[in-house]
């Protein structure tokens, strides 16, 4: 029986293919590896962009790990952040004196990772690094923002997918894509 097309679902035009993306993730996690030999190493993963990114990253870790969880959203629309972020899930652990790697999706003005970690240097861990899978150089507004590891730098397009959304979908494509539009 032939089903009518599904309007509802569309799939954006490829920017960065699924081979690419692991290709630079073995890359990324071989520094980590070096970086971090034989430490223990806790990641937290900024919900929810980051989930299919830090799946990936912590598969190719080769240390022992610990993985916490941080869930953040912005005040007001995207575009007139004020940079002042609302936590609304916290990690359940104490950081002191642990090394610490936040894993972000993207960093396009830098506020949300900037409030990250001055959110989470009080509490006084052992050392605080970021990496983050994209990174929109033209966008950046806090220019001293840390970013020790970084996947791709991008232009200022939207892009979806591999985690990231637009209004909540698309976070289940395996690749990153592009919206020219609104869909
Ligand atoms: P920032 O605070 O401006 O650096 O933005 C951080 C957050 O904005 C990211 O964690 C994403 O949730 C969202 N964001 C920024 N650019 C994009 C994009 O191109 N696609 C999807 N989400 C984005
Ligand atoms: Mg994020």
């Amino acid at each position: 029986m032939s089903k009518a097309p599904d309007v509802k679902y569309f799939e954006p035009p490829s920017y960065i293919s699924a081979a690419d993306i692991k290709a630079r993730i073995l890359e990324l996690a071989a520094k980590i590896n070096d970086d971090y030999a034989g430490i223990d190493l806790t990641l937290i993963c900024t919900l929810k962009g980051s989930i299919v990114f830090f799946t990936d990253l912590i598969r190719e870790l080769r240390m022992p790990i610990h993985c916490e969880f941080i869930g953040t959203s912005s005040y007001g629309n995207h575009t007139e952040s004020t940079g002042e972020i609302k936590v609304t899930l916290d990690l359940n652990e104490p950081l002191i004196g642990k090394h610490v790697l936040i894993v972000e999706d993207i960093v396009d003005t830098g506020l949300t990772l900037a409030y990250l970690i001055d959110y989470l240097k009080v509490r006084k861990p052992a050392s605080l690094r970021t990496v983050s899978l994209l990174h929109k150089p033209e966008t950046l507004k806090v220019k001293t923002l840390k970013m020790d590891y970084i996947g791709f730098q991008i232009p200022n397009k939207f892009v979806v997918g591999y985690g990231l959304d637009y209004a909540e979908k698309f976070r289940g494509l395996p690749y990153i894509g592009y919206l020219e539009n609104e869909h």
